[in-house]
């Protein structure tokens, strides 16, 4: 509770006083008749209450006089309860998630227009919830219409992100703590798939295996839908089908991840079904995993977001023209991007409570650096058309992506997902075991 408290007055002396967060957690969704689907409270809000019952907004007011950081959450209902599990209601927010006061999220029109009287400017998440967006509206239109009686409203709506999504981007050592532990989790589930892989099996045996073993070890859910591509399904980037039958002879893909305590996972290994690497995959895999290793020696304090990416694109290339896939000089090559036939998608994102996580990639317009703290993926990939004659038949299908979560350290790049072996020969000992 220490670090959410920190976290919350860290954002108030942001966003400085006369201004007011009002940031609701997401919206319970129905799933099919009387099912919903498995509530997520919303990370901002996580990440500022640790409260993650749904039907709650949190409001900070920097310097309000009864308290400056104000909870709407559901009222104490022993019926419900019954039903539906515990809910900490009005007096728990306050004793047992630091809330200097507490409100009945049923009372919220009642009272969101007195909280927003006499402030200046409203952090508010505009546009992502249509239907509270329309009440933020209401509220705001009733304390303008008390403008005779000399009160103050509100002029303008702003983005938290410029602020919030910067304070996430840098992750404490907690946070770490936690996206280690969510990698290790995920990375032993990629080592119990790559033991159990057999030709015959289906795509979707290796994701049951995989989220079984994640859920086993503590993890309370996937970060995302586990892609499985088995042969060409690997050349779709977010295959999520999961149908196919696994063939001997081919690759097989896996991007999944856990979510542990709200923090995600995200890793990719690529091996054979039959735990023996043709030497045309050979060829491609020790490619891609040249260009991941050559992008993660660019993750340190000193590069910025794109040198990883340029590293990546480089190796790719060159890997590209010396096996006869491209045609012409590097430089050329480079320039015009002919590599993206092949690799078309970019080679990370940030990573943290949300997959895709949030953060600027630039400032000012330059690709902004990296510094200690920031947690990304790093993700190259191969991707051979099945049906491209201008590629040679021994690639065409071949689909490989390598993706780790990294760290920036203070003095270089800490792979949190390093046990999950990657070189051919870890990946075929592994698997004849
Ligand atoms: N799993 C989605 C991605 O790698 O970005
Ligand atoms: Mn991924
Ligand atoms: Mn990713």
């Amino acid at each position: 509770m220490t670090e959410f408290q920190r976290r919350r007055t860290e954002l108030m002396r942001r966003i400085g006083a006369n201004s007011i967060v009002i940031l609701p957690t997401a919206r319970e969704f129905v799933r099919n008749r009387d099912v919903h689907h498995p509530f997520r409270p919303d990370s901002d809000f996580y990440y500022l209450s640790g409260f993650a019952e749904p039907d709650a907004v949190l409001v900070l007011a920097p310097g309000r006089q009864q308290g400056e950081y104000a909870l709407f959450c559901r009222e104490k209902d022993p019926q419900s309860e019954q039903w539906e599990g515990y809910r900490a209601g009005l007096e728990g927010v306050v004793t047992d998630y630091g809330a200097d006061e507490a409100f009945s999220y049923a009372e919220m029109d009642v009272v969101m227009p007195d909280l927003l009287a006499q402030r200046e400017q409203v952090f508010y998440p505009l546009g992502c919830d249509q239907a509270f967006d329309q009440r933020v509206i209401r509220w705001l239109s009733q304390v303008r219409n008390q403008a005779r009686s000399g009160i103050q409203a509100p002029l303008s709506i702003a983005s938290l992100d410029q602020h919030l999504h910067e304070m996430r981007l840098y992750k404490t050592a907690l946070e770490v703590g936690t996206l280690r532990r969510a990698a290790q989790i995920s990375a032993a589930a990629h080592q119990a798939v790559m033991q159990t892989c057999k030709p015959g099996q289906y795509e979707y045996q290796l994701a049951a295996t995989f989220q079984y073993d994640c859920q086993r070890q503590g993890a309370q859910a996937l970060a995302y839908p586990s892609i499985v591509g088995g042969g060409e399904n690997a050349c779709v980037l977010h295959y999520i089908d999961n149908r196919d039958r696994l063939g001997d002879g081919d690759l097989v893909l896996i991007d999944a991840g856990c979510e542990l305590d709200y923090y995600a996972a995200d890793i990719t290994r690529t091996f054979p079904v039959n735990g023996r690497f043709t030497e045309a995959q050979a060829q491609l895999y020790e490619l891609v995993l040249a260009a991941q290793q050559a992008a993660i020696a660019h993750v340190k304090p000193g590069h910025d977001w794109n040198d990883p990416h340029l590293a990546a694109t480089r190796v790719l290339t060159e890997g590209l023209l010396r096996l006869g896939i491209l045609q012409g000089d590097l430089d050329t090559a480079l320039a015009e991007e002919r590599y993206k036939p092949y690799y078309m998608h970019r080679t990370g994102h940030w990573l943290g409570m949300d997959v895709h996580d949030v953060g600027a990639y630039q400032m000012d317009g330059d690709w902004r650096p990296l510094e200690a703290g920031m947690v990304l993926t790093v993700e190259p990939g191969l991707y051979m058309p099945k049906d491209d004659s201008k590629v040679a038949e021994k690639w065409r299908g071949i689909g490989i992506r390598i993706e780790d979560d990294v760290l920036v350290g203070t003095n270089g790049p800490e792979v949190l997902s390093q046990d999950v072996p990657k070189s051919i020969c870890e990946i075929e000992a592994l698997m004849a075991t």
